[in-house]
């Protein structure tokens, strides 16, 4: 097999993914609020990381300005052989105010996505991720019933301006990540830490989620609608039986819970996979590079991940899988090793019918900030000045060729 080329299914998507908050810049919601709160700033401070990164590596600001800069970008997602392109909305922008919708910004999302077809690319338009209006912060986010009806409303507006172009929706970023980190752990805002209003969150997220999938169907009948879910391969060693049973009760808890919710409710599983977590009392043998973030990287998750989800009987996405590495050490060895796998995964059935590397740029990363880079294409933060990274054009002959080719194995 080593040297044979490798075709994925005609068709087959190609890109990269980003979200609003993380790229645009100029952002104006519960996060921008929450970076430079004094309380954050403080904690920081004690924690040693202003030293360490400086202070604007935590504040989202100009970001890379993709705003301004979406026409380059997706310009040069073009030149890198992509057919698609995943990207979020930022409701704040386009409903500042409860029931006041910014028709400019409508104006610009629409360029957006007509910018990406025209270059090519198939939108996958994700309408949240992550970040909340300020009116919505102040009502109570998630867990406030009532924001799943101001969220149904929003996408009905969404769906009426940009419908026509958008054949693939994906509702929810990562409820299962963001509802953990926010009310869960205590990380991202706001920052709670109570297991009733983790249960609460989730709940409405999954509820947000049919309402959305509704409004979209009846609006735009022919369009298909996902989440994308943050899937994690846990594991163990096969002589373990109790490692290998803390896998299967993880797995259920975070890989299956959410999605047993909406599977009904969904043309196609959208899938988010970085992690590789070992729950053995036996220690893993293998050893693992790591990424930037000390994130064990172990592409070949990817297979069981996907195998995993075939049992709902629909089309799987990878919407968001990558690394932070800032040398580019990693990142083509990374995205070939996870195609293999996804090829093998379709190979025995999974029908996966595209791949989204997170992410098209540098950008920022949430509680992290600017510092881990997760790009494509690097950024310049002083300049904005853009640059493939090496691994990128080994993925372009990847996206060109629609296969692996064994000279794409070999370079990087
Ligand atoms: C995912 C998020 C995405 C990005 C990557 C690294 O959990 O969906 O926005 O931060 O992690």
């Amino acid at each position: 097999m080593k040297d044979e080329e490798i075709k994925f299914p005609e068709g087959f998507y190609w890109g990269a993914a980003t979200a609003a908050h993380q790229v645009e810049g100029g952002q104006r919601n519960d996060w921008t609020e929450w970076e430079t709160s004094p309380a954050r700033m403080a904690n920081l401070e004690r924690s040693g990381l202003i030293k360490k990164y400086g202070k604007g590596n935590f504040i989202s600001g100009l970001a890379t300005d993709h705003y301004h800069l979406f026409k380059e970008d997706l310009r040069m997602a073009k030149a890198l052989g992509h057919n698609a392109a995943r990207f979020s909305l930022e409701w704040s922008r386009l409903e500042p105010e409860r029931g006041r919708f910014d028709e400019h910004e409508f104006a610009h999302y629409l360029g957006v996505v007509r910018t990406a077809k025209k270059d090519g690319l198939e939108p996958f338009v994700t309408l949240w991720h992550y970040t909340l209006p300020l009116w919505v912060r102040d009502q109570g986010g998630w867990e406030n019933r009532s924001t799943i009806d101001d969220f149904a409303r929003f996408v009905e507006k969404v769906v009426l301006i940009l419908g026509p172009e958008i054949k693939f929706w994906i509702t929810i970023n990562e409820p299962e990540v963001y509802a953990g980190d926010a009310y869960l752990a205590g990380r991202k805002p706001p920052q709670k830490k109570n297991p009733v209003a983790y249960l609460r969150v989730l709940r409405h997220l999954a509820i947000a989620h049919r309402a959305a999938y509704a409004v979209i169907k009846q609006l735009s009948p022919r369009s298909l609608i996902g989440i994308a879910s943050n899937q994690i391969h846990f594991d163990a060693r096969s002589f373990d039986p109790i490692g290998k049973a803390a896998a299967v009760i993880a797995d259920r808890w975070w890989n299956a819970r959410f999605l047993n919710r909406i599977a009904h409710t969904s043309d196609f599983i959208g899938v988010n996979h970085y992690f590789h977590i070992w729950t053995g009392l036996w220690p893993d043998r293998d050893h693992y590079p790591l990424s930037d973030m000390n994130w064990k990287l172990r592409p070949a998750s990817i297979y069981p991940v996907l195998m995993r989800l075939k049992r709902f009987g629909k089309p799987i996405y990878v919407t968001e899988n990558g690394l932070a590495d800032s040398k580019d050490e990693h990142r083509a060895w990374f995205i070939r090793e996870t195609l293999n796998g996804v090829h093998r995964a379709i190979g025995s059935g999974a029908d996966v019918r595209g791949y989204l590397h997170w992410a098209l740029l540098d950008n920022f990363e949430w509680t992290d900030g600017f510092w881990p880079r997760f790009g494509l294409i690097s950024v310049d933060y002083e300049t904005l000045e853009r640059k493939y990274r090496p691994s990128a054009l080994a993925y372009r002959d990847i996206c060109r060729g629609n296969g692996i080719t064994p000279a794409s194995k070999t370079k990087g």
